[in-house]
């Protein structure tokens, strides 16, 4: 099973929404029992709750059903995935400080839009404080990045 894991600040909006789309992807490709996806959020601010309405509301327009809580991202699960995704350069240095991140992390930890063609390595915005808009701009930014993510892993361990 290769494991993947998104990670945002609150784990209420951009990774919950990250993982949603990725697990609906990994099931129109057959291929939910060879990857799996989780999120986390680098603060503890929301462990325990359900993602943001409005991040709920935009997956349901798409047909995505979110299903997660909100828990923070600890040392350990640099053990347990094998990519973690961070939404933005913040929740990079983040992860990138916790201790365990050096024994086998580095090589590990992402930019969610390094595999996005349409601004490569650039933040995914946070939507907390703004409009309905900005969680559909999101949504879009992270459709097309979870595609080329999904593409990558198949590339380097599916084949
Ligand atoms: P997220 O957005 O990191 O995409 O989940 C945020 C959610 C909550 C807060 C900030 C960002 N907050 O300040 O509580």
């Amino acid at each position: 099973m290769v494991k993947v894991l998104f990670v945002c600040l609150g784990n209420i909006c951009r990774s919950p929404l990250a993982e949603g789309i990725f697990q609906y992807q990994l099931k129109q490709a057959g291929l939910e029992n060879k990857i799996a996806a989780a999120s986390a959020g680098t603060s503890g601010w929301h462990i325990g709750e359900r993602p943001d309405p409005r991040s709920i509301e935009v997956a349901k327009e798409n047909g995505i059903d979110l299903d997660s809580f909100g828990r923070k991202a600890v040392s350990e699960d640099f053990e347990e995935f094998d990519y973690i995704i961070a939404m933005d350069q913040s929740n990079y240095a983040h992860l990138n400080a916790l201790p365990g991140s050096t024994i086998k992390g580095a090589a590990k930890l992402y930019l969610m839009r390094d595999f996005d063609e349409k601004g490569k390595g650039q933040d995914v915005p946070d939507p907390y404080y703004g409009g309905d808009d900005g969680f559909k701009k999101v949504f879009t930014m992270l459709d097309r990045s979870c595609r080329n993510l999904l593409e990558e892993i198949k590339e380097h361990h599916l084949r």
